[in-house]
C-alpha cells in the first residue's frame, strides 16, 4: 500500500475537502478518511501527521463523532480544526463549552507565540475565518495559548513538545488569507514533509502501479470522449500500450458529429485506435416506449454492461476493467453522513454487477476533477479535450422529455449544435461549466411568415458550477441568447419556441431527467 504523508479524519465539516485541496496545491499528498477509520488502517498508510477536521456536532452531544482514541497515542504530529480542536481539548483534559454567541465570519488572528513553527511567516493580525458554536474554556495540561482573536481567547493552542496544534478557525477556507500557508507550515515544519507531490509525479507513480497490477493481462476501458475516461485511457496506454482494449460505444445517444470527433481526437492526438461499437439499434430498441427517467437510466446502464461484456469475450486475457471514478465519488460514499440519497442513479458509479468478474482499475480515485484536467495536460492531451463540458453517460436520452425517438434526437442534435456554435463564437464556452439543449415535448402555437405553427419547444440550459454538485444558471448576455433562439427557430424544422432555464441547483438538477 502507498504511504500517505497526511491523513485527514473527516468529522463531517462542509470544508473537509478543502483541507485536502490546500495541502495538495502546496505539493503535499494527503487523503481523507472517515472519522472512525480503524487505527490499523491508519497505521498501514504510514502517515507523518494527522489532521482532525471540523464538524457540525458538539463534542458533548450523545451522538458526537469520536475517532479511535488510539490515534492520540501514536506520537504523530496532529492538527485539530474547530471540532477537531474541541476533540483534542476534551481528550487531553481541557473543557469545551457552548459559546454565549456563535461566532461566524472574519476575525483577526493575534499571534502570541511568534516562535511557533505553525506561524512561520504568518502575519500578526492575519484575517481568519471563524465558524463555531462551541469553544475551548479551559486548556488541557501542557497546552499553551499561541494565538487569540477579539472573540476567541483560545484561537490557537498547542502542546509544542508533543507537536499537537489546534485552531478555532478554518485555515482551509479562502477567507483565511494565510490559511494555506499555515497548513503548509504544519506539513513542512511540524511533520517534516517536503513538497514534492505534483501531477507529474502522480502520473509516473500511477503508470508504474498499473504496470505492476496488470502484468501481461489486458484491460478493458470504456471511453466516452469525456475528460475522465479520456485521461484514464491515456494513462493506461502509457502504462501498458496494446494491452489496453479501449472501447467506444455509440449508443445512438451522442451529439451530432461526436463519434467522429472522439475517434479522430484519440487517433491523432493520443495515438490510440478506439474500438467503436455501433450499438445504436440495440439501445434505441430497448428505449422504445420508455418515458420514466429512472427506467431510461437503468436500461442504458444495463445495456452498456451487456455490450461491454460481449466485446470483452472477443478479446483473450482481459482481467481488468478501468473506470474514471473520482475522489468526489469516493468521498461522497464514505462521508460521515453516509451515502447521500439517490436523486438520480448515475450509472457509471457504484461498480459492476456481481456476475462480472473483472477486477477494477480506478486510477483517478484519489484526485479531484480539476486535478484530472491537470493530469490530462501533463499526459499531453489537447486543451480542447480537457476543456470539454461534461456529458452524461445516458447521453441525449435524459435531455428528451418522454420517449426517445429518431425525430426527437434530430431536434436535440440540431438545436444543440447551433447552441454550441454560438457559445463558442461569442467566447462564452469556457465561461460556463456545462451547456446543452433539452427537447421538452411541449407544443405551442406560433406564427412564421403568415402561417400558424404548432410545434415543439427547446429549452437552453447553461450553468456555472465548480463540481456539478451545486450550480447556478449562467448569466449569458441576452444578445447571445437571442442569436441562439433565432437560429434554432429558423434552422431546426419542428421547433417554434426556445426558452431559457433560470433554475439553480439546488433546487433543480443540471440535467432535466
Ligand atoms: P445533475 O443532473 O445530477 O447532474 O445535476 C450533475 C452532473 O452529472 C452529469 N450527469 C451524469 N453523468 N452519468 C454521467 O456520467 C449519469 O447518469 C449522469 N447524470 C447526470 C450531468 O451532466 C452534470 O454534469
Amino acid at each position: 500500500m502507498k504511504d500517505v504523508p497526511i491523513i485527514v479524519l473527516d468529522f463531517g465539516s462542509q470544508y473537509t475537502q478543502l483541507i485536502a485541496r490546500r495541502l495538495r496545491e502546496n505539493g503535499v499528498y494527503c487523503e481523507i478518511v472517515p472519522y472512525n477509520e480503524s487505527i490499523e488502517s491508519i497505521k498501514a498508510k504510514n502517515p507523518k501527521g494527522i489532521i482532525l477536521s471540523g464538524g457540525p456536532a458538539s463534542v458533548y452531544a450523545d451522538d458526537a463523532y469520536h475517532p479511535d482514541e488510539a490515534i492520540f497515542e501514536l506520537g504523530l504530529p496532529m492538527l485539530g480544526i474547530c471540532y477537531g480542536m474541541q476533540l483534542i481539548t476534551q481528550h487531553f483534559g481541557g473543557v469545551v463549552i457552548a459559546a454565549d454567541q456563535h461566532e461566524y465570519g472574519k476575525a483577526k488572528l493575534m499571534i502570541e507565540n511568534k516562535e511557533s513553527a505553525i506561524f512561520k511567516d504568518i502575519t500578526d493580525g492575519s484575517v481568519v475565518w471563524m465558524s463555531h458554536g462551541d469553544r475551548v474554556d479551559m486548556l488541557p495540561d501542557d497546552f499553551d495559548m499561541i494565538g487569540y482573536s477579539d472573540n476567541s481567547p483560545y484561537a490557537a493552542i498547542a502542546n509544542e513538545a508533543k507537536k499537537i496544534y489546534a485552531l478555532q478557525f478554518h485555515p482551509e477556507v479562502q477567507h483565511s488569507v494565510e490559511g494555506a500557508k499555515l497548513l503548509k507550515n504544519f506539513a513542512k515544519h511540524i511533520c517534516g514533509i517536503e513538497s514534492t507531490w505534483n501531477m507529474g509525479s502522480f502520473a509516473k507513480e500511477k503508470i508504474e502501479q498499473i504496470r505492476q497490477q496488470v502484468g501481461d493481462k489486458k484491460v478493458l476501458c470504456g471511453v466516452s470522449g469525456g475528460v475522465d475516461s479520456s485521461v484514464v485511457a491515456t494513462l493506461l496506454y502509457e502504462a501498458i500500450g496494446d494491452q489496453l482494449v479501449p472501447i467506444f460505444v455509440d449508443q445512438g445517444l451522442l451529439r451530432a458529429g461526436e463519434r467522429e470527433q472522439v475517434e479522430a481526437m484519440f487517433k491523432q492526438r493520443v495515438g490510440i485506435d478506439l474500438i467503436t461499437i455501433d450499438a445504436t439499434e440495440e439501445f434505441l430498441d430497448k428505449l422504445k416506449g420508455i418515458i420514466d427517467p429512472e427506467q431510461k437510466r437503468k436500461i442504458i446502464g444495463e445495456t452498456f454492461i451487456r455490450v461491454f461484456d460481449r466485446e470483452a469475450s472477443k478479446h483473450e486475457g482481459i482481467e481488468f476493467l478501468a473506470q474514471g471514478t473520482l475522489y468526489t465519488d469516493v468521498i461522497e460514499s464514505v462521508s460521515v453522513k453516509g451515502p447521500s440519497k439517490t436523486i438520480k442513479s448515475h450509472h457509471n458509479v457504484g461498480g459492476l454487477p456481481d456476475w462480472m468478474t473483472f477486477e477494477l482499475i480506478e486510477p483517478l480515485r484519489e484526485i479531484f476533477k480539476d486535478e484530472v484536467r491537470k493530469l490530462g495536460l501533463e499526459l499531453g492531451l489537447p486543451k480542447e479535450m480537457i476543456g470539454r463540458h461534461p456529458f452524461p453517460g445516458p447521453g441525449l436520452a435524459i435531455r428528451i422529455m418522454g420517449e426517445v425517438t429518431p425525430n426527437e434526437l434530430r431536434l436535440l442534435r440540431e438545436s444543440d449544435t447551433i447552441m454550441q456554435e454560438e457559445l463558442k463564437s461569442s467566447g462564452n464556452y469556457d465561461k460556463v461549466w456545462q451547456a446543452f439543449t433539452v427537447v421538452l415535448n411541449v407544443k405551442s402555437v406560433g406564427v412564421m411568415g403568415d402561417n400558424r405553427t404548432y410545434d415543439n419547444t427547446v429549452c437552453v440550459r447553461m450553468v456555472e458550477s465548480v463540481d456539478g454538485m451545486t450550480a447556478t444558471f449562467a448569466h449569458i448576455p441576452h444578445a447571445v441568447l437571442e442569436r441562439i433562439s433565432t437560429r434554432i427557430i429558423n434552422e431546426v424544422d419542428g421547433i417554434n419556441r426556445v426558452v431559457y432555464d433560470i433554475t439553480s441547483k439546488p433546487p433543480g438538477t443540471i440535467e432535466w431527467e
